[in-house]
């Protein structure tokens, strides 16, 4: 779930997640809830299309103000595009659903949030300093 302190000082990337927040925890729920897997598999596209989208604005940004740090942002970007695929795959396949689905959807949450915690607010810190909004 979204929380204030999550905010990084940039609009328009802590919109963006804030939203995902917002997908991953609907997308839990669902889960929990056991719902038909239509409506969990799109859920899941959904996610994927933001989730690729949102990183290609932060890599913009950090491409853009020369960004030291930009080459183990996007290893962890990668990383995580990679766990979701890997999310949808087994969706896919295996039909996984309730506990297994919300499990993996919680170390999806987990994970966003300490990236958001950690290199969002230090990619954040640089972006004011230079005054980029
Ligand atoms: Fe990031």
């Amino acid at each position: 779930m979204w929380h204030p302190a999550f905010a990084i000082g940039h609009p328009r990337i802590d919109a963006e997640h804030q939203e995902l927040f917002d997908r991953l925890e609907k997308l839990l729920n669902a889960a929990l809830q056991g719902e038909a897997s239509p409506a969990v598999a799109e859920m899941l596209d959904f996610l994927g299309f933001y989730v690729a989208n949102h990183f290609a604005h932060e890599e913009e940004l950090m491409e853009w103000s020369n960004y030291e740090g930009l080459g183990e942002h996007r290893a962890q970007h990668l990383l995580f595009s990679r766990n979701l695929e890997t999310l949808k795959r087994e969706f896919t396949q295996q039909g996984a659903y309730g506990g297994a689905l919300s499990h993996l959807v919680a170390e999806l949450t987990e994970w966003l949030t300490s990236h958001v915690l950690e290199v969002d607010q230090v990619m954040g810190a640089h972006l004011r300093r230079k005054g980029i909004r």
